[in-house]
């Protein structure tokens, strides 16, 4: 999910490694490190923390050669320390490998390899691979045949590089779901860069690989391949952006880059983890901790902000479908108002940083108290992740934006996989939970289609960029999305905004109605779409200015709202995520449009560490 560079050619590979290493520094790291071939052998040096860190070491150990590969790791599987950061490295010290995205079969694996006789050094997912490299690594083959011999047993996502003394002239590298080019030097030298700011002080010519497809580099060219076996031709590309540019991807702005990327983060936080057949889920972070489903009695979410809402929309799945009483406790008052907590009572941190110091100060509080801790987190490794009994990661990726956006996403289908999985053990059929199933497969490329609306919510936002006031409503699941809606515009706009449940409308807030106040009503098909209606109806006869986001034809709104959004259909527990991505758009054009800084918006932090 991080970064990797590679270098062959003439120079001394290390600085030139280091200095892609820095060109990717934008996408968040929690460790990093080199490897270089020379003569004599293969020197690795890594290091937890910041680039600064390994370039230290790096001026000790001082590694000479002209070629090897580097990474930038953002942890999935094991702690960010430097055990498991990359590269890493076969037993004999004669094979080097970094690589980014996750294994899921790395456990089977390396299970088979222990028996083999391998030892692992680290707690990672990609140790695995360099072992089974080694292990079928043929006498006398080229590196290639054995890189691909292994990656035909593994799944999961990848983007890898790996060099070896063992056939010292080359690095072979291969994609399948994390992206991966080939930078075309012209004076006898290559590189390779999981994006093409890792390449770019070299050349501007790139090779994009396509999933599936391997490439051998030497200092005076490269081949591609199919991992099938058969030669291809990859185009060379031109770069023409600016490296500001190619640093969001080609996006604006992270906030932007961040939103389209949730096709992918959720295929990420789904990966390897929906039992089609048993419409189950596969909670590994669970599983090993052997936490006793039987004794649950309650669960108690504690959150801030963004998280708080995903824990909202959790609190209504698990009740609703695993039929467990929960509580949402925003963590900031938690610790200060003696909440009863009774035994058997499972408290759940919901954090996309995991260093928040309120919902930590919450975990603790619960802990003292001897709750049982389960965190949905994001970055590995972290504090609220370290200090839980057990959890589920999100494996989104680094979110660069302040305002959360592909971490809301990816928490409540962590949550929706927390449910179908207690659902299961409890009441759940096994018919629903085959439901769950399918619509979790279905929703990646749902969110693809809400994404095609961006020109659509583009044009609305400049019909209502004056607006100083905005208006968000929901019933049921929606209800949390109303109020993420209006955080996404407070945050990034600067607009005052107000979520509210719609029926609560008029026990107050329909006072403020009047034309000159947009109203976003979220109205999806679900149990209590006809309710949202008639609530619509209330609004409308004040003259208030309706945006309706819908999930069909909705033909009893046509005509009396000013505006409809339409998002595909999905099963009500996750139509929230289909509705969030509409108002994350509406949000990031507002903010453009009045010059807000919308990456990091005044007044606020990424991870906010006081309390
Ligand atoms: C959301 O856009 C925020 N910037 C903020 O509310 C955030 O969700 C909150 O601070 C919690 O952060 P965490 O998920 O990293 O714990
Ligand atoms: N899954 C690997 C790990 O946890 C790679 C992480 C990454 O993509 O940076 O080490």
């Amino acid at each position: 999910m991080c970064g990797i560079v590679g270098y062959i050619g003439p120079q001394e590979a290390a600085p030139i490694l280091i200095q892609g290493l820095k060109r990717l520094e934008y996408r968040g790291y929690d460790s990093a490190g080199v490897a270089v071939i020379n003569g004599a052998g293969l020197t690795v040096v890594k290091r937890p923390g910041k680039l600064r860190e390994l370039e230290k070491a790096l001026r000790q150990a001082e590694p000479t050669g002209h070629c090897g590969i580097a990474h930038t790791r953002w942890a999935t599987h094991g702690a960010p320390n430097q055990v498991n950061a990359h590269p890493h490295t076969s037993a004999a010290g004669d094979i080097a490998l970094v690589h980014n995205g996750i294994l899921e079969n790395a456990e089977v694996i390396r299970k088979q390899l222990i028996g083999e006789g391998y030892s692992f050094a680290s707690e990672t997912d990609t140790e695995v691979l360099v072992h089974l490299i080694d292990h079928l690594w043929d006498d006398g083959a080229p590196l290639e045949d054995a890189v691909v011999a292994a990656l035909r047993l593994v799944d999961g996502a990848y983007g890898i590089a790996v060099v070896s003394t063992r056939d010292p002239d080359k690095i072979v590298v291969a994609r399948h779901g994390s992206p991966l080019l080939i930078g075309v030097g012209r004076n006898g030298e290559m590189m390779t860069g999981s994006d093409a700011a890792a390449v770019i002080a070299l050349t501007r010519e790139v090779v994009y690989l396509d999933d599936g497809d391997y490439a051998v580099l030497k200092a005076d060219g490269y081949r591609t391949f199919r991992l099938e076996g058969s030669e291809v031709d990859r185009r060379v590309h031109e770069v023409t952006w600016n490296l500001d540019a190619i640093e969001k991807g080609g996006y604006e702005h992270f906030m932007l880059k961040e939103i389209f990327e949730q096709p992918t983060s959720l295929r990420n936080v789904l990966r390897g983890r929906l039992l089609e057949e048993e419409g189950d889920a596969r909670l590994g972070g669970i599983e090993n901790h052997q936490f006793d489903l039987g004794r649950m009695r309650r669960m108690v979410v504690m959150a801030c902000g963004t998280s708080w809402h995903a824990g909202l929309v959790g609190e209504y799945m698990i009740e609703e479908l695993a039929r467990i009483p929960v509580e949402v406790e925003y963590a900031s008052e938690f610790r200060y108002r003696n909440p009863v907590l009774e035994e058997g009572t499972l408290a759940l941190a919901i954090s996309q940083s995991g260093e928040t110091a309120d919902t930590l100060a919450a975990l603790r509080e619960a802990k003292q108290r001897g709750l049982s801790t389960m965190g949905v987190v994001n970055a590995v490794g972290s504090t609220i992740a370290r200090d839980t009994d057990f959890g589920v990661y999100l494996h989104a990726g680094p979110e660069i934006g302040v305002a959360s956006t592909k971490a809301f996403t990816s928490q409540i289908v962590a949550l929706a996989l927390f449910t179908l999985y207690i659902g299961r053990r409890r009441h759940m059929s096994v018919v629903q939970g085959r439901e769950i199933v399918r619509a979790l497969q279905q929703l990646p490329a749902q969110v693809e289609e809400v994404l095609k609306l961006n020109d659509e919510i583009r044009a609305l936002a400049e019909e209502y960029s004056d607006a100083r006031n905005f208006l968000y409503l929901g019933r049921g699941y929606q209800f949390p999305v109303a109020l993420e809606g209006a955080l996404k515009l407070k945050e990034v706009s600067y607009i005052h905004a107000e979520g509210y449940p719609a029926a609560e409308m008029k026990h107050g807030p329909i006072a403020l109605i009047d034309d000159d106040m947009p109203i976003v009503v979220l109205a999806p098909r679900d149990p209590v779409y006809q309710k949202v209606v008639s609530n619509i109806e209330e609004m409308k006869a004040r003259n208030g200015r309706i945006i309706a986001v819908v999930s069909d034809d909705a033909p009893e709104l046509q005509g009396k709202v000013d505006r409809l959004i339409r998002v595909p259909h999905t099963i009500p527990s996750l139509l929230p995520v289909l509705t969030t991505v509409p108002l994350q758009l509406l949000a990031y054009h507002m903010a453009i449009l009045r010059g807000g800084d919308v990456d990091q918006p005044r007044n606020l932090a990424k991870s906010v560490t006081v309390e």
